[in-house]
């Protein structure tokens, strides 16, 4: 980096891009993919009412949208049965892990993580100069044990979680978590997020709570309401620490047509089960087709499932993802995932509109 008016951090910083999108990637390769898989997006997309709504505000984006997301907010607190105080939004788990950090890890500082897990908390810790301590995967899983151990050996400041887990698939029980909570030392945080806790098995996710100072939770309506494009993430926590987001968020930040899609969302909870009964049976569908083809697939809580190729060799977190996938069966699974089933089929009652207009985006 040559522009000294860089901060001495920035300046220290690698210039690498934490991620390549899609988009990146098919200009690099002239041309589109067969099947969008890599990012852990929804194909079936957002509710028909979250569409509806989005359009509906489009006309009023002339308007900054609320800063206090009240509409949001209330809805979740509902939701949820928790009060708004214990809510803050922004612009998706990504954002709001980085003003995680900001919050609480000064420079030097530790901050305790899976080596390999969901990345980016890593890359705000570095921005924000801070250090990362990272803990092996054991059997596969993230180390509640090591996380926790290393946690109290390093006063770190901040221990990240993702429950369900990226890329493995794999998940811990709240009882698990509430254990880890309660030897994790009083310097210590943890962030827990649940990117994508709608698909996972009943018990997996501690009940939302106002009243524990150990704890925040990161949701998101990117992954199982369909919304990544729109941005739309929330915290809950204790509010004292919830407050703590409006010392330092980008306080217009958040998209109005994006809120009143948000709502929507969380109003038709029938889309939401339906996608979540249809993601399992692609799940599982892939795991056959990887079995068929003499790979194992973890058990998976998301709408992806991990593979290991070879023993000690590499992993596939996606079947478009991973250049070393067999041909036959990379073709298979894109066949699979270009089959999502229907939502109408997983007892959701209501075919999704976008299917009908785009022909694109219907199952072939
Ligand atoms: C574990 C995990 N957390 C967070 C995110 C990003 O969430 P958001 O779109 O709300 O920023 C992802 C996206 O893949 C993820 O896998």
């Amino acid at each position: 980096m040559s522009d000294d008016r860089f901060t001495p951090l920035a300046a220290r910083l690698p210039a690498t891009v934490p991620f390549v999108g899609p988009e990146a990637a098919e200009r690099a390769m002239g041309r589109p993919f067969a099947a969008r898989i890599g990012a852990n997006e929804s194909v079936f997309g957002p509710s028909p009412d979250a569409v509806r709504a989005m359009m509906a505000a489009a006309g009023e984006v002339w308007k900054y949208a609320d800063p206090e997301a009240h509409d949001l907010r209330t809805a979740l607190a509902a939701h949820h049965r928790i009060p708004p105080e214990s809510i803050a939004i922004d612009a998706g788990i990504d954002t709001l892990l980085g003003l995680t950090v900001r919050l609480f890890v000064a420079p030097g500082e530790t901050v305790v993580t899976t080596q390999g897990t969901y990345p980016t908390l890593n890359y705000h810790v570095a921005g924000y100069g801070g250090r990362l301590a990272e803990v092996p995967y054991r059997n596969d899983r993230t180390d509640l044990d090591g996380l926790v151990g290393r946690a109290q050996s390093d006063r770190a400041k901040l221990l990240y979680l993702a429950n369900p887990d990226n890329p493995m698939g794999g998940w811990h029980e709240a009882g698990e978590i509430m254990t880890a909570l309660d030897a994790l030392p009083d310097h210590c945080l943890m962030v827990l997020d649940e990117a994508y806790g709608e698909f996972a098995p009943p018990g997996t996710l501690p009940p939302l709570d106002a009243e524990d100072r150990r704890l925040l939770r990161l949701r998101t309506f990117s992954k199982a309401y369909g919304m990544a494009g729109a941005r739309v993430g929330y915290a809950n926590g204790h509010p004292e620490i919830v407050a703590g987001f409006d010392k330092v968020r980008n306080h217009f930040g958040m998209n109005r047509a994006a809120l009143a899609g948000a709502v929507a969302a969380l109003g038709d909870q029938s889309w939401l089960d339906g996608v979540v009964v249809s993601t399992a049976a692609a799940r599982d569908r892939i795991a056959e087709i990887a079995s068929a083809n003499g790979l194992a697939a973890q058990p998976s809580a998301t709408q992806f499932r991990h593979r290991r190729l070879r023993q000690g060799r590499g992993f596939c977190d996606g079947p478009a993802r991973c250049a070393r996938v067999p041909r036959h069966l990379r073709a298979d699974a894109l066949r699979t995932a270009r089959e999502p089933g229907d939502p109408h089929r997983g007892g959701h009652g209501r075919r999704p509109r976008s299917f009908r207009r785009n022909p694109a985006r219907r199952p072939r």
